[in-house]
């Protein structure tokens, strides 16, 4: 049993005290530096649906003769409840990798992660075509291999369980291009994340070139090396079922003026530091998320009819009159930016307004100022930030008060409006209280 064990598990030998830990309430496992000693404690991981392997290195393990498998450890794999397998801080012979892989075939597991790992060498991935894999979700953090362009061969030996993978992560890792062949793999994919890595303007075009990832509804270029808005756009369109978009943290530059069109099927589109002064145009014309916080933006002149959320923190909007261009807004971030007074009448003409954040703006606490922001407040969930981050920075008198604090009643607000009636009530009253004198002087003589 030990050894069908040590196959499933990618071999976890290294040396040093190490052992596994079972927290039976999570039915987690996690082991640390195991070595031949210590190896015996896998076996409490057995109950686990996620298990942890962190340190050591397997690469003398690379030419460990691993041959089929008997039928009662087939058996034996088959019961195992594991879902998630975590391999972390590992130096992963590519060879070995092919070689246990396809045990994989007879679990449940369907997340597999790589966390700091180096896959070494080369392996020949002829053994496992046509195996199918249950694993769904394929993640990798801060790892080194072999780039994969000139890989191709590899990607198709694995197609027939690459193209049932719905989720593939590759973050932090240093990837520069995905060759077209391997986008044409992955035929089922649905989130495809390559955060943080040094994909360019350029590597877009042939990573999603016809064919690949036909199914893609999520992509993440967060934090690489993009800057064209157009390029990236161009690039994209073929990517028709495409519904989340994030090019957040890239250093756009505004180019020309573009006649590119997003696809049609885009819903959520994250621009958030990408150091736009201007809304680069067109934006997805059928958008609901529009994520455009941590810019320079000054204002906002596009129109956008179905966007329910807008985000737009950290920017050095003036004004938030635009907001009368999204009718069916729900959720409105205006957090750090430069608004003396929020626009009350618009604000209430959006019926499904619920969630609006605006702390940390330099408040005019003028009483209609003032007024707006606490008649808002009562109205709508004003963030964890009301009341102590909304803060008047004019009038003198009321710089560094909570807007909360304000006091905003009619007498001491619109006093024209009070005094005025007052005036001329007593006024009247003078004059009746004249003619009643005059009367009953008049009846008296
Ligand atoms: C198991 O995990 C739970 C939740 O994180 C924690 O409260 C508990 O202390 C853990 N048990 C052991 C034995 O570590
Ligand atoms: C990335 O992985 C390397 C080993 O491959 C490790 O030394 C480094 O600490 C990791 N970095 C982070 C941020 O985890
Ligand atoms: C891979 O291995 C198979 C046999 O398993 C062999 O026929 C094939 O030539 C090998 N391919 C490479 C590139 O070594
Ligand atoms: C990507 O940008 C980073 C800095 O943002 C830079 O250090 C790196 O060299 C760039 N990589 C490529 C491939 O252009
Ligand atoms: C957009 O990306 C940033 C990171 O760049 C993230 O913090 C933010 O939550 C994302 N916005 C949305 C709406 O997902
Ligand atoms: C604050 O608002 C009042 C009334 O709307 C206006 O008269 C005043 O100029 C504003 N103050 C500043 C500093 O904008």
């Amino acid at each position: 049993m030990n050894a069908a064990i040590l196959l499933l598990l990618g071999l976890s030998l290294v040396e040093g005290e190490g052992r596994c830990f079972f927290n039976r309430t999570e039915e987690h496992c996690m082991c640390r530096s195991l070595s031949e000693e210590s190896l015996g404690s896998i076996i409490q991981c057995l109950p686990a649906s996620v298990v942890e392997f962190w340190g050591g290195h397997l690469e003398r393990y690379a030419a460990l003769p691993i041959s089929d498998l008997q039928p009662s450890t087939i058996d034996m794999l088959e019961t195992l409840s594991i879902r998630k397998l975590i391999f972390g801080d590992l130096l992963v012979p590519e060879v070995l990798l092919a070689r246990v892989l396809k045990f994989f075939s007879y679990t449940q597991v369907q997340e597999l992660v790589f966390e700091s790992c180096s896959f070494v060498g080369r392996s020949n991935w002829t053994e496992m075509a046509g195996k199918e894999l249950p694993v769904l979700t394929l993640s990798f953090h801060n790892v080194t291999s072999a780039p994969l362009t000139g890989h191709e061969q590899g990607f198709s030996s694995l197609s027939s369980w690459l193209e049932t993978l719905q989720e593939l992560t590759i973050t932090s890792s240093h990837v520069t291009a995905l060759p077209c062949a391997v986008g044409r793999v992955f035929r089922a994919l649905r989130s495809l994340d390559v955060a943080r890595n040094s994909l360019r303007d350029d590597s877009l075009t042939p990573a999603f070139c016809e064919g690949a990832f036909p199914q893609l509804q999520l992509l993440s270029l967060q934090c690489n090396n993009l800057t064209s808005y157009h390029s990236v756009c161009e690039s994209l369109q073929l990517l028709h079922e495409l519904q989340h978009l994030d090019i957040s943290q890239n250093k756009l530059i505004a180019g020309p003026a573009s006649s590119c069109q997003w696809p049609m099927s885009l819903r959520i589109f994250n621009l958030s530091g990408t150091g736009l002064d201007e809304v680069l145009t067109p934006l997805p014309p059928n958008l609901e998320v529009l994520d455009m916080s941590c810019n320079h933006l000054r204002t906002l002149d596009i129109s956008l009819g179905s966007l329910k959320t807008l985000l737009l923190s950290q920017n050095m909007l003036q004004d938030a009159s635009f907001i009368r261009n999204y009718p069916m807004l729900e959720v409105l971030h205006l957090d750090d930016n430069l608004i003396p007074e929020l626009p009350r009448d618009e604000l209430q003409l959006l019926g499904h307004l619920r969630d609006v954040a605006a702390a940390d703006n330099p408040y005019n606490c003028s009483c209609s100022g003032a007024g707006g922001i606490q008649t808002l407040a009562a109205m709508v969930h004003l963030g964890p930030a009301w009341p102590w981050d909304y803060v008047c920075h004019s009038p003198p008198r009321y710089q560094g008060f909570l807007v909360k604090d304000v006091p905003v009643s009619v007498l001491q607000c619109n006093s024209a409006a009070v005094i005025t009636p007052v005036c001329i009530i007593l006024a009247l009253l003078c004059v009746a209280g004249a003619v009643y004198l005059a009367k009953s002087r008049y009846r008296l003589f």
